[in-house]
Parts: C-alpha cells; structure tokens; sequence
C-alpha cells in the first residue's frame, strides 16, 4: 500500500516535471517580461505545442524547402539581426528582388494581420505565402523530400500525429513563429539609464507612444508617415489590400522593439541608421501627395533629445539567447 502510493506519487511527480519544462518553453500564457498582457493570436485548429514548435525552428532554417535547395526562411531573417537581413531589398529564390524591407520576427504571433500592408490575415496565411513566394516552394514536393528523411517523418508523427504535408510544414512553422517572443529588455527589467529616461519622456509626450504602443511599441494598425510616396510609382501599402484611396501610403506601425539591430529603416529600407529614421519621424515624416497622418508633425527636438530617444529605443532589445537547430539528414 505505501509502495504503491509512493510510486504513484513518483508517477505524478514526473508527469508533474515533464509538463512544467514543456510549458516553460512554449506556453502562450508564459509570456517573457513585459509581454504579460498581450495577447497571442492563437487559431483553434494549430494548437501551440513544444513539439510544433521544435519541428517548426528546424523547417526555418531548412533549405530543402525552397525550389532551389539552397534557400531557407533564415536567409532573409537572420537570427543576428533579430530575424532580418540587413539589406533593403533581398533576392528571392527566383532571382527576382523584393520591393519591400524583411521585417522582424519577433513578436510576430501577436499580429492579427501580417505583411507591411497587412493583406494577410492570420500567420497561417502570412507562412504558406512566404514559403511558396520567398522560398518558391512546392508544398507536395517538400513534403515528399521531408517523409524520405526518417529524422523528419518521426517528428512530424509526433508532432502531428501525421506526414508532413503543406498543413503540417506550415503549422509547424506558425507554431515556432509564435515562440518568437521579444521582452525581457532593460525596459521591461526597469533598468534605464539616465539618458533612456529622458528619450521614454519623449517618446510618450511626442506622440510616438500613440501608434507605437508599449507593449508590442505598435497599435496592429495603418498610418501613412510619408515614407517612400514622392516617387512617381509609389508603393501604396494599405491600399494595394483594401482598394481605398484613404489608405495610400499607409503602412503596418511596425513594432520597435529589437529595433536596433534591424538597419535599414522603414517598408522600404530607405534610411540607413536608427538616428536618421528617428529624427525623419521626429520632423513630421515626409511630405508628398497624400494624406499624412495629422500626427506627424514637426516636434522641433535638438540634437540631445534625438539622442536621448534613440537611447530609449536601444533599450528595446530582448534578453534572448537564439539557439540554432541542427537539421535532421
Ligand atoms: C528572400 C527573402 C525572404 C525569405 C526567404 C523569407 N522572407 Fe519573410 N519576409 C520577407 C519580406 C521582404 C517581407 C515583407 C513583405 C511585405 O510586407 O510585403 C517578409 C515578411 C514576413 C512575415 C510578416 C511579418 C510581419 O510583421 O507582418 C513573416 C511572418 C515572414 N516573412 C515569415 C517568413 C517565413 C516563415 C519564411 C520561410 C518560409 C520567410 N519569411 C522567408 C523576406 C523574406
Ligand atoms: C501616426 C502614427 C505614428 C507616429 C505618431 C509615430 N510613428 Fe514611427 N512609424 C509609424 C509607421 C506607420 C511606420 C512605418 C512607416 C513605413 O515604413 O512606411 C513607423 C516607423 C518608425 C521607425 C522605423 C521602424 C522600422 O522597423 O523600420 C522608427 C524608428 C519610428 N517609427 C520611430 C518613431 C518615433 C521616435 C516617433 C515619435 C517621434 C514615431 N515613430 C511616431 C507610425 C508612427
């Protein structure tokens, strides 16, 4: 009888454990510092699990999921760089340049509607249109590939009580997208130094903090701040979605947390250094033939204070360790 409880209590216990590491690693409800109140977009048929997640980080670093072998969701969004790539505009597996800045991948599983102009509406969506896009990947063919490689089929069985498939490969990289979770940074940890103070001042009384909005530093939402709208093509943004001229040049806030590592600037990658893009917003955006948001005005800030917010901003970047995945052969 005593043996019997006890093994049952050992039982338990190690139910107990094996669950809580799980958790620890993937739990939407386990937020990093600072993201305690924000809400993940979760969908009901990809429940989010450690396995998914697992499987999920190695599909991004693949390249076997390209039409060349030789691409993966990782030569656009480098882990060093906070899940961008340092350049403007990235090559895409055809050959063929984009015309728009690779954003971060932090925080992503937070958006209700992805992409600079939000045309996608759940990261479901976003990963197979990337996948095959970016990737020029063929779902049934990858598929294929992945089943032949025994590390894989066994993962995706465990995951997904199922083959890999286009459904499985995209879940499970929505799953590891939903993992990316940026907090934890020295203003979260209310570590600011002096400098980071004065520039938090400012970007609460200027109005930066009204779409930027902490958490995420993003109100989910469309303004037009003028970038890239004085050529004589211009990129419409939002609208090239909704068809309404009131959306011109109205492009997603983007979040800026990391916000330091991800040079250049803007949909466009048009401004180089974080000072530039901080001082272009600071002077009420660029002026063209659109509507501007009424916000973005001229704050007439000296040079100190472009310091000082900057200094704010750097203390956005998150306290995370990436661990790259070593792919199964
Ligand atoms: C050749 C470069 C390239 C590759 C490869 C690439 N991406 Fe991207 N990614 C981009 C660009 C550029 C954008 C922005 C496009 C836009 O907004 O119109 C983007 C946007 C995204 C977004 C939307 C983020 C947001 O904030 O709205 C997600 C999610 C994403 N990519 C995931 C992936 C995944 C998953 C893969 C692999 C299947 C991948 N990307 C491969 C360049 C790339
Ligand atoms: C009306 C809403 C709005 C206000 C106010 C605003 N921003 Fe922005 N911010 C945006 C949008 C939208 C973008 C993206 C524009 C684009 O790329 O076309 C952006 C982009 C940025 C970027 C570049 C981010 C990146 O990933 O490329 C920085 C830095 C930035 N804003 C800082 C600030 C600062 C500092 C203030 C206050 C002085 C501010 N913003 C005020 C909406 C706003």
């Amino acid at each position: 009888m005593r043996s019997a409880t006890l093994s049952t209590l050992l039982l338990l216990s190690f139910f107990t454990s094996c669950g809580a590491e799980t958790q620890a690693e993937v739990d939407p409800l386990q937020a990093p510092l600072g993201l305690e109140n924000a809400q993940l977009e979760l969908v009901d048929n990809n429940a989010l699990t450690a396995a998914k997640a697992a499987l999920g980080k190695k599909l991004f670093f693949d390249p076997r999921l390209s039409n060349s072998g030789k691409m993966g969701c990782v030569n656009c969004h480098h882990t060093d760089k906070a899940f961008t790539d340092g350049i403007a505009h990235s090559i895409k597996d055809s050959g063929k340049q984009n015309s728009r800045n690779s954003p971060t991948m932090y925080n992503v599983g937070y958006y209700p509607e992805l992409y600079w102009d939000g045309r996608k509406v759940g990261l479901e969506s976003n990963v197979l249109a990337a996948w095959t896009g970016q990737l020029g990947g063929a779902p049934a063919d990858v598929a294929k590939t992945l089943n032949g490689i025994a590390a894989y089929k066994a993962e995706f069985q465990a995951a997904f009580k199922a083959d890999a498939s286009e459904t499985t490969i995209v879940n499970a990289l929505t799953s590891f997208l939903r993992t990316l979770r940026s907090g934890n940074s020295l203003y979260d940890q209310k570590k600011l130094s002096a400098d980071a103070q004065a520039g938090q001042e400012l970007f609460a009384t200027k109005a930066c903090a009204t779409c930027h909005v902490p958490p995420l530093f993003s109100d989910k939402a469309y303004h037009n701040v003028g970038i890239g709208l004085a050529a004589e093509n211009p990129d419409l943004g939002r609208a090239n979605k909704t068809k309404d001229a009131g959306d011109n040049g109205k492009f997603k806030t983007p979040t800026l947390r990391d916000i330091s590592k991800t040079a250049p600037y803007f949909h466009d990658g048009s401004v180089a250094s974080l000072k530039e893009a901080v001082k272009l917003m600071a002077s009420g955006g660029l002026d063209h033939k659109f509507a501007k948001d009424g916000l973005l005005i001229d704050r007439q800030l000296s040079d100190q204070e472009i310091d000082q917010l900057v200094a704010f901003l750097e203390s956005l970047d998150n306290g995370v360790t990436f661990v790259e995945p070593v792919l199964p052969k």
